[in-house]
This record gives C-alpha cells, structure tokens and sequence, in this order.
C-alpha cells in the first residue's frame, strides 16, 4: 500500500496544477461535479456524505456546497492536506480523514445517508469484500451507497481503421505491478515510481458488495466515457465520449444499500 500512497502523493501535485482539475474554476466557485454523479446521488441538501478516496477534496467540497454534510477520506497525506487547505481557504465545512479505507472504521465513528466513490477507486483495491464491509459499517439503514467508475471493458478493445480490435484482457487476475511516469490528467511525466492495482469483473464487484452484505440495488453499464480516453472516442452533444456505434461498456454506475 505504501507504494501507491507514494504514487498518489506524486499525483496530487501535478493534479493540482493540471487544466483537467481545474483547481481555478472551483475556487471561483464552480463545481468539480459531472452531470452522472450529480443525477446518480440527486437532492444531497441536508444529507450526511462520506466521499470514500475523495483525492484532494473537491467534488466532496462541491457536494457541500450543493448542501450536504461531507465527510472525505483519503490515504495520501498530500491529498488530505491539500483537501483541507482547499475547505479552508473557500470557506466550506467539511472533514478530511487520512487513511486507507481499509482502516477507516478504526478512526472515524459515525453513519452516513450516503457513501460514495468515484472514477478510478476500485482498482486501487486488493479485496472488494473489504471494501463492502466499511461501507456497511458507515451506512445508515436507509442510506445509499454510490459507485461511479470506469467499467473494466474499457480499454480492453480499441477501434482500429474501421473495426474494433480487442487489445486487452477482461478477465486478469491477481495484482498488477507498473513502473508509472505518467497521470491522466496532465501531460508532464512523474518521477518513475511503482503502482499496484488490482483488476475487477463486474460479477466480482456485485458478488463482493453482496458477500459484504449489502443489497445492490442498481447496475447500469453505460457506453460512454466521461473523459477522451482514446482519440478514437467521439464526444455527444451531452459532453460523453462514445465509441462509434456504442459497442461497448465504458462506465458504469452500481447503487446499494443495507437490508
Ligand atoms: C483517481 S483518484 C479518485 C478521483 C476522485 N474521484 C476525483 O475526482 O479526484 C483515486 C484516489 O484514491 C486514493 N486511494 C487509492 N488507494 C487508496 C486506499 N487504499 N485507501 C484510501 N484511498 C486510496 C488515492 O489517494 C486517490 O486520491
């Protein structure tokens, strides 16, 4: 784990810097927050959010300032430190908790109406039953639980000339260990350094969350993306990024609760 907290220490501060957080845009006032995201939790005024592997806090600061009562956590200490600087100096309430979320039951206390992740958190995770189990630890009954995330098709098959080639695997296995010079949300290299992350199915993640204990209520695997991953992704009129023809999955969403 050490590795990637190092690794995201790295990230944080090229993504503070790059044009894809636009960290201006939120100070001035805009929300960090993506039509998906915003449709998939709807009405948050008054409600209690813990922002699972929150980066550096600015969509949780975003769903404060829609109202709710957030609560972020994060294992890179830089992330947290910028996330709490950021609440500071925008003048919105929030906690920032650094941990592995692994750890979290140790160090926070308390029940959410909504537990949320998005956008390139699963894979950063060894073992989804574990995952499962601190959600249903800061769920309230009642409460939602809310993943928004790349679905893992997503990179397995590119479109070359004028059909699709799959260039990937779907089903991997075990950990995945990268010498990483880069991020995807700015074009200046990083400092060589290790990554480990861990592929997932879709019937893995749903099986995980339901061994956990938790009820999936909801699936939906959706044909676009939220960023143009590939030159060959198209955008709509509604700002996603298609392959042409809508072949196949590129995001998905999953909603559960607890019995
Ligand atoms: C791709 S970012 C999430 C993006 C975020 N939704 C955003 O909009 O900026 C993944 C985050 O997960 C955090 N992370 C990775 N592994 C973790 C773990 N085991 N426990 C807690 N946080 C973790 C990283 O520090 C990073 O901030």
């Amino acid at each position: 784990m050490r590795r990637n907290q190092h690794a995201w220490n790295l990230r944080t501060a090229a993504h503070l810097e790059s044009d894809f957080y636009d960290v201006a845009s939120f100070k001035a006032g805009g929300s960090s927050l993506r039509p998906l995201e915003l449709a998939e939790l709807g009405d948050v005024r008054g409600k209690s959010l813990l922002h699972l592997m929150c980066h550096f806090g600015m969509d949780t600061l975003s769903w404060a300032r829609m109202g709710a009562e957030v609560t972020g956590a994060d294992f890179s200490p830089d992330a947290i430190a910028k996330a709490r600087e950021l609440a500071a100096e925008v003048g919105v309430d929030a906690t920032f908790v650094c941990a592995n979320v692994y750890d979290l039951p140790e160090v926070l206390e308390g029940t959410y109406d909504i537990v949320v992740m998005t956008y390139g958190v699963l894979y950063w995770l060894p073992d989804l039953v574990a995952l499962g189990r601190v959600v249903a630890r800061f769920l309230k009954p009642g409460g939602i639980f809310s993943v928004i995330e790349s679905h893992p098709m997503n990179g397995v098959a590119s479109w070359v000339d004028d059909h699709l080639e799959v260039t990937g695997r779907y089903f991997r296995e075990g950990r995945g260990e990268y010498e990483v010079t880069e991020t995807y949300a700015d074009s200046r290299p990083l400092p060589p350094h290790p990554e480990s992350t861990w592929p997932f199915t879709v019937g893995e993640l749903v099986t995980a969350l339901a061994t956990a204990g938790l009820r999936v209520t909801r699936v939906r695997e959706l044909p676009v993306d939220v960023r143009q991953r590939n030159p060959e992704l198209v955008q709509d009129q509604d700002g996603f990024w298609r392959l042409p023809g809508d072949p196949l999955p590129l995001m998905l969403t999953l909603t559960a609760t607890i019995p």
